[in-house]
């Protein structure tokens, strides 16, 4: 087991009280309890601190050419947290309409809101303009022309960015990697294809072009990759400028931010990284003879990642033995793929902790499975837990505030679990858990009618 509730791992407010864990003053127990399992809990503190840190470490890096936090709603949104993240001063980067409609049901500010998206279709186009968002990131030749034409006809000139493929291979799994050559995402650099997306801008009266975008990759620890891209993105900028006399006034250089999941995970420092890339962006300027530009982010997992830890219940142990003729205990939680889809997808690693006591109990080989039917729906793979643990126990995860809940599903029709704010003692669900009615709910029956003109045979 992880050394115990590493605060490089563990929300702000994680402790032991008695050999029991607490969030925000309340035991896992009484969560439990209260709430049931799994549940997502979010620690209200930790949260709204790192909001503020990653906006608070972009003015510092950047000063007066700091530019906009976004959010990655992706990561994890509700209109609790858009109401947060606008309080802490950042911007919201959301890439659907769903995403869309949570930042409007929270009031967000329309000039703070960011569209991404390489296949957004017309609807979303016209519903983020008619909300007035300040800027959409366009990814393909296609949608230049579409939202040209959404904007013109609805008399606006919309700012827009260019998302660029830079070319850099981040050093994180290949599924999360995003910005070398071989991707769907952006215009290529290298390929002149970037070039002929600004040409085409240009031709449009309805696009405002406010600058270059570029996301690497997500979970990425040290600063050279976004080093490179921030330099490769400059070096477009001095392009333009020889081309067309003017500077670019903006430069959004993603998100993609390491957290801590495990004993060893290292990540950079919002300050550090920050100042570091600031350095070479302000280098790179310099060399290029370039005013620096607005320099903006798009951090989401380093937000809410480790603000949220998921409690489970053990429901079952059951001990194997390997063809080595050693054994390891498998411990059945409550929960699974279906709340947490990163180990299965990514191969993504986790802390775990006997939560609603401490143990002394010898440690033994074990492996934490979820209830779905499958072999791969691991939680952790190896990890070594107290012998004595037997249902009824709790286990609490870290670390899964990012693509945890966003990316939780139904499968085998599990309701999904509810993420719980919990500060100073208080607790609420901010979004309820399920229930099979929400699931029925969306089963209807229809009498078949026409469609179309085809006559059956
Ligand atoms: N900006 C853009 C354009 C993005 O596509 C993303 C993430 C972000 C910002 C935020 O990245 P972050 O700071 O959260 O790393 N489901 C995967 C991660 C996919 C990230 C997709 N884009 C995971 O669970 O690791």
């Amino acid at each position: 087991m992880s050394q115990d509730l590493n605060p490089a791992i563990w929300p702000l407010s994680a402790t032991r009280v008695n050999g029991e864990i607490t969030i925000g003053y309340i035991s896992v127990s009484d969560l439990a309890d209260e709430f049931e399992t799994p549940a997502f809990i979010l620690d209200e503190l930790d949260f709204k601190a790192r909001a503020s840190l990653w906006a608070k470490a972009l003015q510092e890096a950047f000063g007066t050419n700091a530019g906009t936090a976004y959010y990655a709603a992706k990561s994890f949104i509700s209109t609790q947290v858009a109401r947060w993240i606008e309080q802490a001063g950042l911007g919201l980067d959301v890439c659907t309409d769903g995403e869309l409609a949570v930042a409007i049901a929270a009031n967000f500010p329309a000039k703070k809101i960011e569209l991404h998206g390489n296949n957004k279709s017309e609807s979303e186009i016209a519903a983020a303009i008619d909300y007035g968002v300040g800027v959409i990131v366009i990814d393909s030749l296609q949608e230049i022309d579409r939202v040209a034409r959404i904007a013109h006809e609805k008399s606006v000139t919309q700012g827009v960015l260019l998302r660029l493929n830079p070319g850099v291979d981040a050093d994180t799994h290949e599924a999360i990697s995003t910005g070398h050559e071989d991707v769907k995402f952006g215009f290529s650099i290298a390929s002149g294809a970037a070039w002929d997306a600004i040409l085409s801008v240009k031709k449009h009266d309805s696009l405002e072009l406010r600058g270059l975008h570029a996301h690497i990759g997500s979970q990425i620890f040290t600063p050279d990759s976004f080093e490179l891209s921030a330099s490769r993105l400059i070096s477009v900028l001095a392009k333009y400028r020889d081309e067309f006399g003017a500077e670019l006034a903006e430069l959004d250089l993603g998100g993609g931010y390491a957290i801590a999941y495990i004993e060893g995970d290292k990540p950079i420092p919002a300050q550090e990284i920050l100042s570091v890339i600031a350095t070479r962006v302000k280098s790179e300027c310099e060399k290029a003879r370039l005013k620096i530009p607005r320099i903006s982010i798009e951090p989401g997992r380093v937000i809410v990642g480790p603000s949220m830890v998921t409690i489970y219940k053990v429901g079952t142990t059951k001990e194997v033995t390997l063809e080595d003729g050693s054994t390891r205990w498998y411990v059945s939680v409550d929960g699974g793929m279906s709340d947490n889809i990163r180990p299965a997808l990514y191969e993504a690693q986790y802390s775990i902790s006997l939560a609603n006591r401490s143990s002394s109990a010898p440690l033994r080989k074990s492996r934490v499975v979820g209830k779905h039917c499958e072999t791969g729906d691991i939680i952790i793979r190896d990890v070594q837990l107290p012998s004595d643990i037997t249902p009824g126990d709790l286990l609490a995860v870290p670390a899964t505030g990012a693509y945890g809940r966003s990316m939780a599903s139904n499968y085998n029709h599990m309701a999904r679990p509810p993420v719980i704010c919990v500060l100073n003692g208080k607790a609420r669900s901010i979004i309820r858990r399920e229930t099979h009615r929400d699931l029925l709910a969306l089963e209807i029956e229809e009498e078949p009618r026409q469609i179309g003109k085809g006559e059956a045979k």
